[in-house]
């Protein structure tokens, strides 16, 4: 691994589940568990590059050197990374945001006895990646896809619709949560399959290949 592949660049990074609040002391969130991202975010550092992670609620100091942000919801992941994201040459978008937050979030806590089952509103959550693939002379943007099947396809998809020039898929079962994982990393030039490893082993094969098409290596 070369330290110095990312030297002077800007990398911003999204890691962890977001929690969309129901009330006060309930939500919705996911089992991301954010190794993913902070293995990222390590690898990127140790690359040469300056850091930030913008972090949803994990149990992870950052890693050294890293400048963290941290988040909770989707709209709050949002608003930190449209503040930075100008300011960087690469965006890599590893958090599982959700899709949806709550329309209806009660201010105080919901009580059970108060007439029946209280309606949960949903209502749609900006798209951080798009939004931020979607800037003019913005940073080179890198997706994460995690699907339950139907791999390349779902990835690819993503890939297309985002407008972005890489995305790195992993199936549910491979990626979340664990210490190890499985990537394919989907570009112009096709698909790469990278073999199971340690997430901090992907996460540097990762920056060596937005190294490499980024142009600079
Ligand atoms: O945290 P770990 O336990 O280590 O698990 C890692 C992981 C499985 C969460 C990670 O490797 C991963 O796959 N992250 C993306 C999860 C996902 O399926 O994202 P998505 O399909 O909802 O979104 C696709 C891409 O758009 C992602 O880069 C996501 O960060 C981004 N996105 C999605 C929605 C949204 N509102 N804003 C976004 O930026």
């Amino acid at each position: 691994f070369t330290p110095k592949l990312l030297a002077g660049r800007k990398v911003l990074i999204t890691a962890g589940p977001t929690f969309e609040a129901i009330d006060p002391v309930r939500g919705i969130t996911n089992l991301s568990s954010g190794r993913m991202g902070y293995a990222v975010a390590r690898a990127a550092r140790q690359a040469g590059a300056e850091v930030t992670l913008v972090s949803g609620p994990v149990g992870f100091c950052p890693p050294q050197g890293v400048d963290r942000i941290n988040v909770k919801s989707a709209l709050d992941m949002h608003a930190a990374v449209m503040a930075q994201a100008a300011g960087a040459d690469v965006f890599i978008a590893v958090a599982a945001v959700a899709d949806y937050r709550v329309a209806n979030a009660a201010e105080h806590k919901l009580k059970k006895d108060t007439g029946g089952i209280p309606p949960i509103e949903l209502v749609e959550n900006p798209d951080i990646l798009a939004e931020v693939a979607a800037l003019k002379n913005g940073p080179f943007c890198v997706g994460f896809a995690a699907e339950s099947r139907n791999l390349e396809e779902y990835a690819q998809t993503k890939r297309r619709k985002k407008k972005i020039p890489l995305i790195a898929g992993n199936l549910i079962q491979d990626g979340f949560g664990g210490e190890d994982n499985r990537l394919v990393l989907f570009d112009d030039a096709g698909s790469h399959p990278l073999a199971p490893a340690p997430k901090s082993v992907l996460a540097r094969q990762l920056v060596e290949h937005i190294a490499h098409l980024t142009g600079k290596h």
